[in-house]
């Protein structure tokens, strides 16, 4: 039996919810109130935005903050798509490399690269573990820019006690299939900037069609995604697929698995995926209700996978699943020697684990600012970075099993 490299954690009460918001979708509007006084616990003093995706929140962001030539600053291990959307938007980017322990920006190398024409710094906290945003904050603050943080991955973590998005002058958080929690595709925007969130969601409302061809393609998916959650489902719809394309067109593989991470030579595109529909909202609201709940279970398993890899000399740990206050979203494993050997004995035996080699954003022809500078620690790590599969849908078992094929795949090589 094969296990996918995500599943949805949702209830009976959840299905049931999507199918009566299919047939009555009506009062939509009280729904999404909802979701923002759940989330204004999170956000105490911010204006909340509820998006279609992270994605578009970030390019909103930068079109109505930003100008043509202004330079933003960003970790060398980020979300490529942002780069590209910035560079859309006509803006100038350094990339800063990061720190070995959590692969979040070296906050000791950001000053050195600020300049006249630097506006903004993007603090990704990348696989859900909090960046010294603190330590940001000030540089910001000191030289008078802009902070926004990227919390696609990082819903629920805190720093001293403050959850992330509350630190910058803009957090984005993502909601899309792969993250929890989900709105099964969408974004959660906070700002204390008013004039920010009303032009966005002036902006929404403007030109966010209801196209009903783009909310079916989406609801195909949930299904496909809901589906294939299952590790038994899994391995008859969709297993032998993925083995035959990372046998045979490792190339479609990866496009498949990260086709929306902007990779491909087409523009970013505002207006690709319609509002949330009531159903979304609907999964939103429980989702975060039940947030601390799938926390708890997430770093029970991810402790007992650290403690179970500590003595492995191949296999290195990244970041600290015994510390609280972050979500454990990601386990994320590095391979020292022989990853794409390991990985596919690995994927032979049954766990589908996730390549996390998209974030170098050196390795992308973004034409940016310092193409000449070394970014050594990203270097030493891309292209050994294995997600693996951590999540509270997943059974003991099913955690043991991932835990024992890893093992041996490992130590097959
Ligand atoms: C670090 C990071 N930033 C931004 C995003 C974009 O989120 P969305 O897919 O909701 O646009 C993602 C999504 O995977 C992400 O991982």
């Amino acid at each position: 039996m094969a296990i996918p490299f995500f599943s949805l954690d949702l209830k009976l009460r959840d299905f049931l919810l999507i199918i009566k918001d299919i047939f009555l979708p009506y009062d939509k509007k009280g729904h999404e109130k909802k979701l923002k006084e759940l989330l204004k616990d999170r956000y105490p003093d911010r204006y909340i935005s509820i998006l279609p995706s992270a994605r578009l929140g970030f390019y909103l962001s930068l079109k109505f903050l930003l100008k043509k030539d202004d330079e933003v600053i960003f970790s060398s291990m980020s979300f490529p798509l942002y780069i590209k959307i910035a560079k859309q938007l006509g803006l100038k980017i350094t990339l800063v490399d990061v720190c070995e322990q959590n692969l979040n920006i070296d906050y000791l190398k950001i000053e050195h690269k600020i300049n006249k024409n630097t506006k903004a710094i993007v603090a990704t906290h990348l696989f859900g573990y909090p960046c010294e945003i603190e330590k940001i904050k000030n540089i910001c603050e000191k030289h008078n820019l802009l902070l926004i943080e990227d919390c696609a991955q990082s819903f629920n973590s805190k720093l001293n006690n403050i959850e992330t998005g509350n630190f910058g002058d803009v957090g984005i958080s993502s909601t899309s299939l792969l993250k929890i929690p989900t709105t099964l595709s969408g974004g959660i925007l906070v700002t204390k900037n008013k004039v920010l969130s009303e032009k966005i969601d002036e902006w929404q409302e403007k030109y966010l069609k209801n196209n009903l061809t783009l909310k079916f393609q989406l609801f195909i998916k949930v299904i496909l995604s809901i589906l294939n959650s299952y590790p038994k489902i899994y391995s008859i719809l969709s297993d032998k697929i993925f083995n035959f394309l990372i046998k045979y067109n490792p190339r479609i593989y990866r496009k498949v698995l990260y086709s929306g991470m902007g990779m491909n030579d087409l523009p970013y595109n505002p207006v690709e995926r319609p509002r949330l529909a009531k159903y979304q909202i609907s999964v939103g609201i429980s989702q975060i209700k039940r947030c601390e709940e799938m926390n708890k279970i997430r770093k029970k398993y991810s402790e007992f996978l650290q403690k179970s890899f500590k003595d492995n000399n191949n296999i290195i740990v990244i970041n600290d699943h015994y510390k609280e206050q972050w979500n454990h979203q990601y386990f994320v494993i590095l391979i020292k020697n022989n990853f794409d050997k390991v990985h596919k004995e690995i994927f032979n035996l049954g766990i589908h684990a996730m390549d996390e080699n998209v974030w170098d954003c050196s390795k992308y022809n973004f034409n940016i600012e310092n193409v000449n500078d070394s970014f050594p620690v990203t270097e030493m790590v891309n292209g050994k970075l294995l997600r693996i599969q951590n999540n509270s849908f997943l059974n003991e078992k099913n955690i043991q099993d991932i835990l024992e094929k890893i093992i041996n795949g490992n130590n097959k090589i």
